[in-house]
């Protein structure tokens, strides 16, 4: 054989590290650094145009690293790619609110189908950050707050897409859990809570996942920038992991060569945004020097090669085909559909009859289609917009408003067409008011945008929608709103309204699955991944730190919207007292109630919980019984927690699909890492033998049976 390299028989291992004994000096270094291909002039030829692109070695068939943005599909932000769409999934937030673990490994197997459908062989994300900040703008990119819930749901969906024989990255990697100042923040933190939270979803993902590469944070994590950070990459990823993928850096999130290298990042990523090109010539230097040994590059090449050779990347090259579209949209369907979650139904006022003579429609364009969240993750629709919104500032130069063609009202015509709906856009609330005094019904879509690159300035609903809600609502009693956002949202209105249907952002089919739900063609099952706070007084930090606004600077090239940050640039940290308690667990350790709580979601069913039996020993297990006590098929999901070190953690759950007056036994086993602390000095996680309070119950705030069980004390490697 030529190639020995080539021999499918050999280990990843062996077959990386025969190809690295085969590279030049400037080949190797030229693995390791790359631009983004768009800003190239003329952009290299096997070039897919998405977010990143790395050079082959064509001479030993090594393909070029053809790399998109892909966490709810495959994105074209800049429309890079003329008229390029692509299937847009719900938003993170969405997903996660299915809880199902299966729906994730299929909805990243869809989205890697299209990446190679489009000649990409790299995904960048999803993202398991944990929402610390219920403003952050990127938080619908995410899984929400729950180490476990979004670690298994990261790593399902990682694992789906690296299914189609491609490379998935985990990102961001740690702690990049506000945008504001993201690229001069110093996020400070404990290192057990640490541990505890953030990099325990990032651990599970990795486990669960297997991901190719990883994507450090643009920040500092305690002192040191996310990429140059020796204990996040080397320690804990590499060696406590033992992470065996590359890590490559954010886009303009490289600050040095030698430092960077050895505190273990292994390429450099969109390299025109950074001050300069770090790993390519001179990292040459570097290694010639003697300042970054060979070894170190070899590393960093053989990770490389490693994750392409076991993913599949060498033995099956991307080829361009044609996209199912028709499938992939019903992917995208069931997502949107097992993600909304019903917050408020009074007198059952959903699902709704068909008999219903007229229905006002209110706002959120819903006459021409359903929102999406912007910045690097933003799916283009396939064919025509649902509706294009200019944007103004710095972000306006790349981002428009986008709303994929799904048109809730369209949808619920076609659902009900012996029923009158009346649209009203909602710009004049007295005009919507009329409207909806004289109709039978009212639905009112409120839309929050967000994007990457800046936080919300408010957990308020925008653009005085708050105040169109209270006055539809004050004209009639069944009022419905339907929550089109990226993250939690205070409800000034939520008395005076019947009902309330959280439906994110839903994709290209969003505007079905809502028609669908409101008509009970589909039982609502989504829960929340997320608290929903009563007021931004709930919150750890009550002001986003760092939202300040200053003069722009001049020159500045970083992708955020917001330049006068880096007036800021290593002076300006954020402390987090919360620890692990973030979300659920910090409302349990103020005792403060949220709106909605983390797991909350109602059902057109009712179920009931019954049988409880626990096993203790090195961890837990629960037993248990779940009854459909209602007169339709519905999902419940079952939510395990205990208390740990004080506080309540969610240690496992079930989901379950019943029949009318159904029963199932079901059981639930604990990752014993949950039912621990993390102990510096061993170091490790330590379970002292001592009994835990296990409840159960259908969201973190309503327990409905609960036990005491003995754990035996155990150490388990960090
Ligand atoms: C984002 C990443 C993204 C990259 C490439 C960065 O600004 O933080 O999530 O993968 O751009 O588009």
């Amino acid at each position: 054989m030529t190639q020995p390299w080539m021999n499918t028989a050999l280990s990843a291992d062996e077959r990386a590290d025969l190809l690295v004994a085969q590279l030049t000096l400037d080949e190797m270094i030229s693995l390791v650094h790359g631009p983004m291909p768009a800003l190239c002039n003329p952009p290299p030829e096997d070039a897919a145009m998405g977010a990143g692109y790395i050079p082959g070695v064509p001479r030993l068939g090594i393909p070029p690293l053809n790399e998109t943005d892909a966490s709810l599909g495959i994105a074209n932000p800049r429309r890079v790619r003329a008229g390029d769409g692509a299937t847009g999934l719900p938003s993170g937030l969405a997903l996660a609110s299915s809880w199902d673990i299966d729906l994730a490994y299929e909805a990243g197997a869809m989205v890697g189908s299209e990446a190679r459908d489009k000649g990409f062989n790299v995904l960048l994300g999803g993202g398991a950050n944990l929402t610390r900040e219920p403003r952050c703008g990127r938080n619908f990119e995410y899984l929400g707050e729950d180490p476990l819930l979004a670690g298994k749901l990261a790593g399902a969906g990682i694992k789906g897409a690296q299914s189609n024989q491609i490379v998935c990255t985990l990102k961001h990697f740690a702690l990049n859990d506000q945008e504001t100042c993201r690229h001069v923040v110093d996020a400070r933190i404990d290192e057990a809570a640490l541990r505890e939270s953030d990099l325990l979803a990032f651990q599970i993902a990795i486990e669960d996942g297997d991901p190719g590469s990883i994507m450090c944070a643009y920040n500092k994590v305690n002192g040191e920038w996310a990429g140059e950070n020796e204990f996040l990459l080397t320690q804990v990823l590499k060696k406590d992991w033992g992470y065996r993928g590359w890590v490559m850096s954010d886009w303009g999130a490289v600050h040095s060569t030698a430092k960077a290298v050895m505190a273990g990042l292994d390429q450099e990523s969109g390299e025109q945004l950074d001050k300069q090109v770090y790993f390519g010539a001179s990292l040459k230097v570097a290694i010639e020097d003697g300042e970054v040994p060979f070894e170190r590059l070899s590393d960093m090449v053989q990770r490389i090669l490693r994750s392409l050779f076991h993913h599949g990347v060498f033995d099956a090259p991307t080829e361009r085909r044609e996209t199912d579209y028709a499938a992939n949209g019903e992917v995208a369907l069931k997502a949107a559909e097992h993600g909304i979650v019903l917050l408020k139904n009074q007198n059952s006022v959903l699902p709704l009859s068909r008999k219903v003579r007229r229905i006002a429609v209110i706002g959120g364009h819903a006459d021409q289609g359903v929102l999406s969240g912007g910045g690097s993750s933003q799916v283009i629709p396939v064919g025509v917009p649902g509706l294009e919104l200019e944007v103004g500032g710095v972000a306006g130069a790349f981002v428009k408003v986008t709303y994929h063609p799904s048109s809730p009202l369209r949808a619920m015509e076609a659902e009900a067409p012996q029923t009158q709906f009346m649209f009203n856009d909602g710009s004049d609330p007295a005009a919507a008011a009329d409207l909806a005094r004289n109709c039978d019904l009212a639905i009112v879509f409120a839309t929050q945008w967000a994007t990457e690159a800046e936080d919300l300035p408010s957990l308020n609903l925008p653009d005085d929608q708050d105040a169109l809600i209270a006055s539809i609502a004050s004209v009639n009693t069944k009022t419905i709103v339907v929550l089109e956002t990226g993250t939690p949202v205070v409800m000034p209105w939520l008395d005076q309204v019947a009902g309330v249907l959280q439906a994110w952002y839903s994709g290209t089919r969003g505007g079905e699955a809502i028609s669908r739900v409101l008509f009970g063609e589909v039982n609502p099952s989504g829960r929340l991944p997320i608290s929903f706070p009563c007021s931004v007084e709930d919150l750890v930090r009550p002001e986003i730190p760092g939202l300040i606004f200053g003069p722009p600077i001049e020159g500045q090239t970083l992708p955020t919207t917001r330049p006068d940050v880096q007036q800021h640039k290593g002076r300006f940290s954020v402390d987090h007292p919360e620890g692990a308690d973030i979300g659920y667990r910090w409302h349990d350790r103020q005792g403060s109630k949220p709106l909605f709580p983390f797991g909350f979601g109602l059902s057109y069913t009712d179920f009931a919980y019954s049988a409880l039996t626990l096993t203790g020993g090195e961890t837990i297990t629960a037993k248990f019984e779940v009854t459909n006590t209602g007169a339709r098929q519905g999902v419940e999901t079952a939510q395990v927690y205990a208390r740990v070190a004080g506080g309540s953690r969610l240690i496992g759950w079930a989901r379950v699909s019943l029949k009318a007056g159904e029963s199932r036994q079901v059981t639930v086993t604990a990752d014993p890492r949950l039912l621990a602390t993390y102990d510096v000095g061993v170091p490790g996680w330590r379970i002292d033998p001592s009994p835990m309070e296990v409840t159960l119950g259908p969201n973190a705030q309503q327990m409905s049976l609960s036990g005491s069980v003995l754990l035996t004390g155990t150490l388990i490697a960090p």
